[in-house]
């Protein structure tokens, strides 16, 4: 199949539309959002749902996000929705906020994986939201990567993995953010944050009140032990290469990291280190105390990292609150809980 690659700011309306009768078609088509690229079809078409989980290889128990273009469709695809839903929304949407409700009849148990519950979110790109609007149909869309890749930040990521296997591809240059969305479940008292990303746990608190952490956002669960959102038990976002997150100051990391370098040794460090390490590869990915440098900048580097000269990395992880939960959270799943402190 040729992938159509239709670029943002040549003729928008020609591509919301030609994208919208891709998706009508039961086709597939690739879509910018703020937090990473989406592969997209509509929920309401259980062939095409079908497909996303087969491009991408995604396991069958992994439920899906569909995406509406405002807060007044929520109450079309969920039911008994609590006030909280709507205070959430007023104050975070459009933008990186996934709300998990209890499900309506409408959307096909293969898109929620048999669960009870389906994750909402209202995307912050204005053509994303207009090719939503265009199709007339929730758009199910999991991040536009390979199951067990790192995410896709940008159209040519998404080429990259998907060339020749989807209809289009929307690209509208690197997303803003670059991590996956906040999930919030709001079918639990307290309200539980299953996965961290641009919104933050104390911003969801000065809506909500008190939030609580899923065990999953910062631990490696037993294998009896269920993950509410099923995706987080993959070790997701990660290269080929094993990785190792060295905590502690610049020149004890650097002296930790330098000791075991040979040939394959690459290093994911914060801006101004790179110069300590002797790798032959060395990654500086945004300032240790700038959560949204590091946020945008993480998968670009995990993939580019991701080759057959790379065998092993030693990362740095932001220790800080807000987005840099968020980054700690991917780098840690990546290094499937690999952790030195020196
Ligand atoms: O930012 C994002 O959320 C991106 C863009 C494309 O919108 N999408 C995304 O989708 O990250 P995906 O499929 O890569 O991750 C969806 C996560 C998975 O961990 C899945 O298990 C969880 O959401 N999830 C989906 N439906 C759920 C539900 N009903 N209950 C709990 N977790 C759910
Ligand atoms: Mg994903």
């Amino acid at each position: 199949m040729k992938t159509e690659v239709l670029k943002t700011g040549v003729d928008d309306a020609a591509l919301v539309k030609a994208a919208a009768e891709v998706i009508k078609a039961g086709g597939l088509v690739a879509i910018p959002t703020e937090t990473v690229y989406g592969l997209a079809a509509s929920a309401l078409d259980t062939a095409a749902v079908a497909r996303i989980f087969e491009v991408k290889g995604r396991p069958q128990d992994n439920p899906l996000i569909i995406h509406v273009s405002g807060a007044d469709e929520i109450a079309r695809w969920c039911v008994n929705v609590p006030e909280a839903a709507y205070a959430l929304t007023e104050r975070f949407w459009p933008g990186p906020l996934t709300m998990v409700l209890p499900k309506g009849d409408i959307i096909p148990e293969s898109v929620c994986a048999g669960l009870p519950s389906v994750a909402v979110r209202c995307p912050e790109n204005g053509i994303t939201r207009a090719i939503i609007a265009g199709a007339g149909v929730p758009l199910a869309a999991p991040s536009a990567n390979l199951s067990g890749k790192p995410s896709t930040t940008s159209a040519e990521h998404v080429k990259a993995d998907l060339d020749g296997k989807i209809e289009m591809i929307v690209d509208d240059g690197p997303c803003r953010i670059g991590l996956e969305s906040t999930i919030i479940d709001l079918t639990l008292t307290p309200p539980r944050i299953l996965r961290p990303g641009g919104i933050t746990p104390e911003q969801l608190e000065e809506v909500l009140g008190r939030v609580e952490l899923d065990k999953a956002v910062y631990s490696l669960l037993s294998a009896e032990e269920k993950p509410r959102a099923p995706g987080m038990k993959y070790r997701h976002y990660a290269p080929k290469a094993a990785v190792t997150i060295v905590k502690g100051e610049s020149a004890a990391a650097a002296e930790y990291i330098n000791a075991r370098t040979d040939e394959k040794t690459a290093v994911l460090c914060f801006t101004g280190e790179g110069k300590l390490f002797t790798a032959g590869t060395v990654l500086e990915y945004g300032g240790e105390e700038d959560g949204p440098a590091l946020a945008g900048n993480l998968f670009a580097a995990l993939r580019k990292l991701d080759t057959p000269e790379v065998g092993r990395i030693y990362a740095r992880c932001p220790q800080g609150p807000g987005v840099a939960l968020a980054v700690r959270n991917r780098l840690q799943k990546a290094a499937a809980y690999d952790i030195v402190s020196v």
